[in-house]
């Protein structure tokens, strides 16, 4: 909300500090998408929000409960076990706020989001990526272990405490209802936390139940099966490379009843994604972004003609240049081949026609992805 500030300077219609531009986020109708799927698909960029993620709105509200409820003294330290979006934002609000910030991440976080952490002044703890979370070196438990050494430290637990979800109950859901005119027929959105598809789910189906809520987890998550089960099976759980999509636990911010469907995505099929998005759309968003609009392909055959597609895109891509927009990268994982030349270098090196590029290869592999939803169940 913009308000006039008349004791600053006289400088109206500013803000009155960064945090007042959190939220109203736009929704942006995608062009070569709408066209491949053959109905409207629409996008929720959170990358528009001033720390480039929709965790913005949950720092917000996680930090103004632990205020209300006590658990938050001035001066205090905050800590927090994330993946890195949600320690920037909380890092960002404890700036203006006058607290401090301690982030324990698992080692796969992109290099950007590392120093992004540093630069707004939290301190890392880096903790392995493959301890289960009950293991002391997992970066839940270490989190929960500083929270208890540190005198006025508060641990804010994304994955648990409510207010997660109920911020984007009280912003997404009411922005994408509003800029849909209540058309939307289906939302697909990463499940993490699960509290932005949960909270904004909660808020969709208050206004139309049979609005579809699909959920979209990774392989080496226990989501989905836990979704279909009931059962949280620790077979599910292996190392990969997506950031923010899928779980090791069950959060309690996952509203499971919510959710109609989840659809597991791999981590290749994400990165090419987010890398294909950048390209046809113009839109530099996050792997967890590529990740959503993968599974939107693999859902193909459920759209009606009448149907409306809302994705939420959780962040911006510049927070992965070291990983799915590095080529080098992309072929160590074996994501794109080492022999294949990028159409990008191709114009440096006076070569005229590019017989071999990774577009193509990319957009055969959508395709393909395309003609086999017809036959997945
Ligand atoms: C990049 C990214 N995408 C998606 C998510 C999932 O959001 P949520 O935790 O609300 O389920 C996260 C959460 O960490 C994230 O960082």
């Amino acid at each position: 909300m913009i308000t006039e500030n008349h004791n600053h300077g006289g400088c109206l219609n500013a803000y009155p500090n960064v945090l007042g531009t959190i939220g109203q986020t736009p929704l942006i109708q995608l062009g070569t998408i709408s066209k491949e799927v053959g109905i409207p698909v629409f996008a929720k960029v959170e990358a528009f929000n001033p720390g480039h993620s929709a965790k913005d709105r949950i720092a917000m509200f996680m930090i103004e409960a632990a205020e209300k409820e006590g658990r938050l003294k001035p001066g205090g330290t905050l800590i927090e076990a994330s993946s890195g979006n949600t320690g920037y934002s909380l890092a960002m609000v404890a700036a203006l706020k006058g607290y401090k910030t301690i982030i324990t991440v698992p080692d796969k976080i992109s290099k950007e989001k590392l120093n992004l952490l540093k630069a707004m002044g939290a301190k890392v703890v880096i903790c392995p990526k493959e301890a289960p979370p009950e293991d002391p070196r997992s970066y839940y438990s270490r989190a929960i272990s500083l929270s208890k050494e540190i005198r006025n430290a508060c641990y804010l637990n994304q994955n648990h405490h409510p207010t997660n979800a109920e911020a984007h109950y009280r912003t997404t859901g009411p922005e994408i209802w509003k800029q849909t005119e209540g058309r939307i027929t289906h939302f697909l959105c990463a499940s993490g936390t699960g509290g932005t598809i949960s909270g904004t789910a909660r808020f969709l189906k208050e206004m139309n139940p049979d609005i579809q809520i699909i959920g979209i987890d990774a392989y080496g998550s226990v989501l989905k099966k836990y979704h279909e089960t009931n059962e949280f099976d620790p077979v599910e759980i292996y190392s990969n490379t997506l950031e923010g999509v899928g779980k090791s636990i069950i959060p309690g911010n996952t509203a499971f009843d919510l959710i109609d469907q989840y659809i597991k995505v791999s981590d290749r099929e994400s990165a090419l994604m987010a890398r294909q998005l950048a390209r046809d759309e113009g839109i530099l968003v996050g792997y967890s972004s590529g990740a959503v609009a993968a599974g939107l392909y693999k859902l193909m055959h459920i759209f009606r003609p009448e149907d409306r597609v809302v994705l939420l895109f959780s962040d911006h891509g510049s927070r992965y240049l070291s990983k799915i927009f590095d080529d080098e990268w992309m072929q160590a994982q074996g994501f794109i081949d080492p022999n294949e030349v990028d159409e990008n270098e191709l114009d440096t090196r006076g070569i005229s026609k590019a017989t071999s590029s990774v577009r193509r290869r990319v957009l055969t592999y959508f395709r393909d992805l395309v003609e086999s939803a017809n036959i997945l169940p």
